[in-house]
């Protein structure tokens, strides 16, 4: 499979706009690209593949992300019992989020983000999501905790013009807030 998909970087002006709500039913256009874009994920889990196209490991990509200026975005990977969390989606909406908050210990990454930003990226520590997901055609609501519900919150900020770097404080980058989780 031939690799299409540009990243943009955060560099990039695009990067900070809004997306706008996608029209459903989804077009055979859409569909392809978050096809396209799911396949991206994939690929860049494998190691071989990922070496030969000079290209990093990704958990998340966002429309934005491939310049398409639409509010959706794909989340893939396996967990540690090797079950897979794949999802394709469309008009995400959280509706709801917990008080607790979290962040990923070692920081978080972002294939449009080259530079390192040390720091812990605050999150809620379980959020709900209603979307419709392309990958199973329906709509469905989401309950996530932890690292599902940070991957989910870093890719809806996308749709926001938001990066993981605007959620670390920079004068106490390493500072837990009261009774955040680390994951
Ligand atoms: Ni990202």
């Amino acid at each position: 499979m031939v690799m299409k998909l540009k990243i943009l970087k955060d560099s990039n002006p695009i990067m900070r706009k809004v997306s706008q709500p996608v029209e459903l039913p989804l077009s055979n256009d859409d569909k392809n690209l978050l096809d396209e874009m799911l396949l991206y994920l994939k690929n860049s889990q494998n190691e071989e593949y990922a070496k030969k196209h000079n290209i990093r490991a990704g958990v998340g990509l966002a429309g934005i992300q491939v310049g398409v200026l639409k509010r959706m975005f794909v989340v893939y990977y396996k967990t540690d019992d090797e079950h897979e969390v794949a999802y394709q989606l469309v008009n995400p909406k959280i509706i709801e989020t917990s008080i607790k908050k979290c962040a990923l210990e070692s920081g978080e990454g972002c294939l449009s983000v080259n530079e390192e930003h040390q720091g812990l990226s605050h999150r809620h520590f379980k959020i709900t999501l209603k979307a419709f997901d392309a990958l199973t055609n329906k709509d469905i609501e989401i309950t996530a905790r932890g690292f599902d519900a940070i991957v989910l919150q870093h890719e809806y900020d996308h749709l926001d013009g938001i990066f993981f770097y605007d959620r670390i404080n920079k004068n106490d980058p390493l500072t837990q807030l009261p009774g955040e989780e680390l994951i």
